[in-house]
């Protein structure tokens, strides 16, 4: 594992300059962040060595390199998700190279299903916590102790001071911000009513099919974690409606200069 990270960052170093001290990880309908980043260099994933290769992403999975809001950033525009068939190692490979870039946070999105009686669509919820409901893990397998440890410490896994942070900005700039659980199940069909109402008894206020593998590896390495969800649905008793992959990426699309804007100021204070 450790060779195969080695050999992708040292193929990174030799194609960009760019040292990033935040990794960013943009979620579905949620990509428009880029958009804000001065891109220094812009990697295709189908170019680096050991990530996994996309057949669903096409072209569009690109590792990019710059500066948001003057701070040195790499952002993954496209992520991995278990139900395209990666395995939870592969899927996650990236963030492990993130790490070994340099990063010192990471900084995660995405779009999830609202649980909690309170939500509404295009809520911004902060992520508190999580329930890994996706019966896998990437770090079952053979552990190397020099990259983190065989049973890591999951307290204070979205790093408090962050979301302090967070909260004051969105409450400097009138963002109203949800904060709770984040329950991860592996998709790709959206819940059934029973199965949203599980997620909301067991303790979670949204569900969604992403950021828990990631985040699991983030933590394994140390990495301090800041993770925002946008709702974009509610499987609410007396609120669910149908649900469709277009009604989910116009909804985020519609929130996202909120978490843009979250995530453009945060950055400069970590
Ligand atoms: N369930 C799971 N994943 C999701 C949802 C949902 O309702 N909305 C957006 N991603």
């Amino acid at each position: 594992m450790l060779e195969k990270i080695n050999q992708t960052v040292a193929f990174i170093k030799s194609r960009t300059t760019v040292e990033p001290r935040v990794g960013i990880v943009l979620g579905t309908g949620l990509g428009n962040l880029t958009d804000e980043i001065k891109i220094v260099t812009a990697i295709p994933y189908t170019e680096i060595p050991n990530f996994p290769v996309s057949t669903v992403m096409g072209h569009k999975g690109q590792l990019v390199f710059g500066t948001l809001n003057g701070i040195n950033v790499v952002a993954m525009q496209g992520r991995f998700h278990f139900y395209e068939g990666y395995s939870m190692q592969e899927l996650s490979f990236p963030i492990r190279v993130m790490k070994y870039l340099g990063i010192k946070t990471l900084v995660l999105s995405n779009a999830s299903g609202g649980v909690n009686p309170t939500f509404e669509v295009g809520d911004i919820m902060i992520i508190t916590d999580h329930i890994n409901l996706m019966g896998n893990n990437p770090l079952i397998g053979k552990n190397n102790d020099e990259i983190g440890p065989r049973f890591p410490d999951m307290h204070d896994t979205y790093d408090k001071a962050l979301i302090s942070k967070a909260l004051l900005i969105a409450e400097k700039n009138g963002i109203r911000c949800r904060q709770g659980v984040y329950a991860a199940m592996t998709g790709p069909c959206f819940e059934t009513p029973s199965e949203y109402k599980y997620v909301h008894i067991i303790g979670a206020d949204c569900v969604g099919m992403s950021t828990v593998p990631e985040v699991i590896v983030a933590r394994h390495m140390g990495l301090p974690v800041f993770a925002v969800s946008i709702i974009t649905d509610l499987g609410i008793i007396g609120k669910v409606v149908e649900v469709s992959h277009e009604e989910v990426i116009q909804a985020a699309n519609n929130a996202e200069p909120k978490m843009t804007k979250i995530i453009k100021e945060l950055v400069t204070l970590i």
